[in-house]
């Protein structure tokens, strides 16, 4: 089971295949914006993968659409859309914290 690392808040949790960036974060106590719930109708929830991310699901159509709109680096995902699927650690930046 891949450990996710939240920063700047340097929060660890264990990361089932399947769940999102976004619900592994809630449930650990980070804080991260997610004005729209979680439906890929904001972009609060922009973090930046700093490693790992071949254990992240590539991003679909709708979310690319979305981080068209940020000021985004190649690192950018949107944690509701960003799904842990592989067995390494992931080190993501949230960028908008609550
Ligand atoms: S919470 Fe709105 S796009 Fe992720």
């Amino acid at each position: 089971m891949a450990k996710v690392t939240f920063l700047p808040s340097n929060i660890q949790v264990d990361a089932k295949s399947g769940r999102s960036l976004l619900d592994l974060a809630l449930d650990a106590g980070v804080s991260i914006q997610h004005a729209c719930g979680g439906f890929c109708a904001c972009t609060t929830c922009h973090c930046e993968v700093v490693s790992g991310g071949d254990s992240l699901a590539r991003p679909e159509e709708d979310e690319l659409d979305r981080l068209e709109l940020l000021d985004k680096t190649p690192q950018s995902r949107l944690a509701c859309q960003t799904k842990v699927r592989g067995s390494a650690d992931v080190v993501v930046r949230v960028v908008n914290d609550d």
